[in-house]
């Protein structure tokens, strides 16, 4: 395992699903295992980076040497995510499936059915996009801003589109339409500088590696 080559270098990493409430019992979440973003906050550890990983509800351990904090919802995650881009981060990959949307109204009690209805009508509203807020951050952007693109069809026009849309540095596009949620295996494609690079399908945490070792090369090189 190399080491060192990221020392010196903070890191905030966002990863898992996240959970939005509706009452006290339901929620609205997704299929993330957050095992992509939980290895990507490891292996920039194991270069010597300075971790943070903020982390919706996963059912894996925290990784080793990261400063792992734990939320559900997507307000709770970019309130964490803006609070640790004051320790001024260098890098930041958001590797976390946000929900997009979260209930207007969270019920304190549990809802109940009503008898006389067979439907009802549930108002959600906008979640904030964390990776564009840090991409877009006046004084915190961090030098290198890395997101993901989860898609089921075009993946590479969605990713480039996302890419711009979102003003991070490189998109990792992911095709989903595949069993990837919990899987151990990812087939990504890294789009950087104008240029998609169809990484071969290999293992979430080889993906991990070979990302973190790009990273290497870009710090090395911007020296
Ligand atoms: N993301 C985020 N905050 C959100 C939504 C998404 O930080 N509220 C980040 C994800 O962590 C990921 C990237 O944005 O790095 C792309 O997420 P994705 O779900 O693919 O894109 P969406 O913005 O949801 O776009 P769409 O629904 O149109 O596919």
């Amino acid at each position: 395992m190399p080491s060192g080559t990221l020392k010196g270098l903070k890191a905030l990493v966002t990863s898992g699903p996240t959970q939005e409430p509706l009452d006290p019992v339901r929620y609205l979440t997704n299929r993330s295992s957050g095992k992509q973003g939980h290895y990507i906050a490891e292996s920039l550890a194991a270069r010597g980076a300075e971790v943070t990983l903020v982390s919706g509800p996963v059912n894996i351990p925290d990784p080793a040497k990261v400063t792992t904090m734990h939320v559900k919802t997507a307000l709770e995650m970019y309130d964490q995510c803006l609070d640790s881009l004051k320790q001024k981060m260098d890098i930041a990959v958001c590797a976390a499936a946000v929900s997009d949307w979260r209930f207007r109204e969270i019920n304190s009690q549990k809802m109940k059915k009503q008898a006389e209805t067979d439907s009802i009508q549930i108002t959600l509203v906008k979640n904030p996009d964390i990776l564009s807020t840090i991409s877009k951050h006046q004084n915190q952007r961090p030098t290198l801003v890395i997101g993901f693109a989860a898609e089921t069809e075009h993946v590479i026009s969605y990713a480039v589109e996302k890419q711009q849309r979102k003003r991070c540095d490189w998109m990792l596009a992911n095709d989903v339409s595949q069993d990837v949620f919990g899987a151990d295996d990812n087939t990504v494609y890294l789009v950087k500088e104008g240029e998609v690079h169809a990484w071969p399908t290999m293992s979430k945490k080889a993906v991990a590696e070979k990302l973190a070792n790009d990273i290497v090369e870009f710090f090395r090189v911007a020296k």
